[in-house]
């Protein structure tokens, strides 16, 4: 039996002026392990509105299990007001007070313990509020899974008090660029001011960090160069992809797809090197569709069958 993950977090829509989207960095993340075929948990919370119809209707479409979703009733779903501007750059309101932020802990927890998790995924966005935060950490608490956090850091929504907690709690973190130099910012009395990975200093530096908050990886994706992982034991992978896919449409949710396949690779045994070339492959790929996730939840199990066939 494949062990389960658990994933606490926003489940929101993003709202654009003439259509709708759902999102949520650890919701696309739940989705696409689901779509992997593995036992996901999502914990998070909706309303019964619109919004938390379509959200229900993804939990659906996936066959996700509905243990973690809880629905407070006359409370707002999770949503993002978008705006696109002429140039096409997209601007983005996170609206406060949903849903999400009033996880209940003794709910959430009873669907964790049930689930047993191998691997317990969380960000900073849904913790926010004192309500959901004292959730996560009644589960944190309790669970024995490795805990991965995904920083998700959003402009303005940014409270470093709980960046540091988060990285004390965790056992594997990811990051994006912006995101490190931030934590270099916060963290490193030397803080390298141009984020080149292959350089000497920037290695010690992420090496001190997570010496400091005691993590066993650290993994920094780059965009189209790709992704580094480095470990607490010594290992240093790097795989530059294979660049920007053809028809790039948008980057929307590359971080949460390039997570579900790092830890697909991780439960499955693959060695580094393979997992992340083949989450930088899933990853470039989702930057070839719209939003976060694809349209058929069928594509999963061509990349299955092509990776199983690389195995052979
Ligand atoms: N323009 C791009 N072309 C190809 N792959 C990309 C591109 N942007 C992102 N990716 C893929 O998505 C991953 C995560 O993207 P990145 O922008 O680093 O993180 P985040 O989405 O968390 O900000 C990258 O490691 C890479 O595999
Ligand atoms: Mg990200």
């Amino acid at each position: 039996m494949e062990q389960a993950v658990a994933v606490f977090g926003e489940a929101l829509v993003d709202d654009f002026s003439s259509h709708r989207v759902v999102g949520g960095a650890p919701f696309n993340l739940a989705r696409h392990l689901a779509g992997f075929g593995l036992p996901v948990t999502m914990v998070t919370r909706i309303g019964n509105d619109d919004n938390g119809s379509l959200i229900r209707n993804e939990f659906d479409r996936y066959g996700m299990r509905q243990s973690g979703l809880q629905t407070g009733d006359g409370e707002a779903t999770g949503s993002v007001h978008v705006e696109v501007g002429a140039d096409g750059s997209h601007s983005f309101t996170i609206v406060p007070d949903q849903a999400y932020d009033r996880i209940d802990g003794a709910q959430a927890l009873a669907a964790v313990q049930a689930a047993h998790p191998g691997i317990f995924c969380f960000g900073t966005l849904a913790q926010r509020d004192p309500a959901s935060r004292a959730a996560l950490h009644a589960l944190l608490d309790q669970t024995d899974a490795v805990r991965f956090l995904d920083l998700n850091l959003r402009a303005g929504h940014v409270d470093e008090t709980i960046v540091f907690d988060s990285l004390q709690q965790a056992d594997i973190v990811k990051v994006n660029e912006t995101e490190l130099q931030q934590l270099f910012q916060w963290y490193c009395h030397t803080c390298p001011d141009t984020v080149n990975m292959e350089c000497i200093s920037v290695d010690t530096e992420c090496r001190a960090m997570m010496h400091n908050f005691s993590l066993s990886a650290l993994v920094v994706t780059m965009g189209v160069r790709g992704a580094l992982y480095l470990s607490a034991d010594g290992a240093h992978v790097t795989d530059h992809g294979k660049g920007t896919s053809e028809c790039f449409v948008d980057a929307v949710g590359a971080g949460d797809a390039f997570d579900a396949v790092f830890l697909l690779g991780r439960l499955r045994g693959w060695t580094m090197e393979r997992t992340l070339a083949r989450a930088n492959a899933f990853a470039a790929a989702s930057c070839g569709h719209a939003g976060a996730v694809p349209q058929e939840v069928s594509s999963y199990a061509r990349w299955l069958d092509q990776w199983a066939q690389e195995e052979v």
